[in-house]
């Protein structure tokens, strides 16, 4: 992974399918001087995606990926991307599989946070899982992206308790706010 020098910041695309507060999270920790990234493309695979509202307010470009045109579409989106000289993508919410060629062509420079103690839970509803096994303990991960699913190297993990009392909404906002703590940080570990 290209690290970066001085204080060149590395361009990065964040990929969202929803509300996207790991999005705005993440552009806010961008603009902070020691945080070796900027935010500079927003890609979504629906124009329903409520972050894309971000793109607005910190003026950073939208795209709009139909996803279903899976390999007509791989090439755009590389030629696309290339063109804006990104170098890192950090998946955020994004609720598409990638391609194996778009993984292979962007190999160590794909990310993704996903809401559980990764090995355990990939894929959905990792909190209902979680609940229902009687787990003491929840989490989330940042991960490397590869062709298999939720399982790439691990950057950073960040554990917490299920309380007794916990249903899978209040686990979800308690694990959020932890995301919100480990992607930017996983970014600054990866780049510098
Ligand atoms: C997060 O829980 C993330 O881990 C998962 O999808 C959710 C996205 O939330 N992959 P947001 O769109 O960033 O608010």
């Amino acid at each position: 992974m290209k690290k970066s020098i001085g204080h060149e910041k590395i361009k990065t695309a964040v990929f969202i399918s929803g509300k996207g507060s790991n999005l705005k999270n993440l552009i806010k920790f961008s603009k902070l001087k020691h945080y070796p990234f900027s935010v500079d493309l927003i890609i979504s695979n629906t124009n329903k995606a409520k972050g894309l509202k971000y793109s607005k307010e910190y003026k950073i470009e939208k795209k709009i990926i139909n996803y279903d045109k899976k390999i007509k579409n791989d090439k755009k989106i590389l030629k696309f991307l290339k063109k804006k000289k990104i170098k890192l993508i950090c998946l955020a919410g994004f609720m598409k599989i990638l391609s194996n060629n778009f993984i292979k062509k962007f190999e160590g420079k794909i990310i993704n946070i996903h809401p559980s103690l990764l090995p355990k839970y990939k894929g959905l509803n990792t909190h209902v899982r979680a609940i229902k096994s009687g787990d003491k303990f929840a989490g989330c991960t940042v991960h490397y992206v590869t062709s298999k699913l939720d399982s790439g190297k691990i950057i950073l993990q960040k554990k917490i308790k299920i309380s007794r009392k916990d249903n899978r909404y209040s686990l979800s906002k308690k694990v959020l706010k932890k995301e919100h703590l480990i992607y930017p940080a996983a970014i600054k570990k990866i780049l510098n």
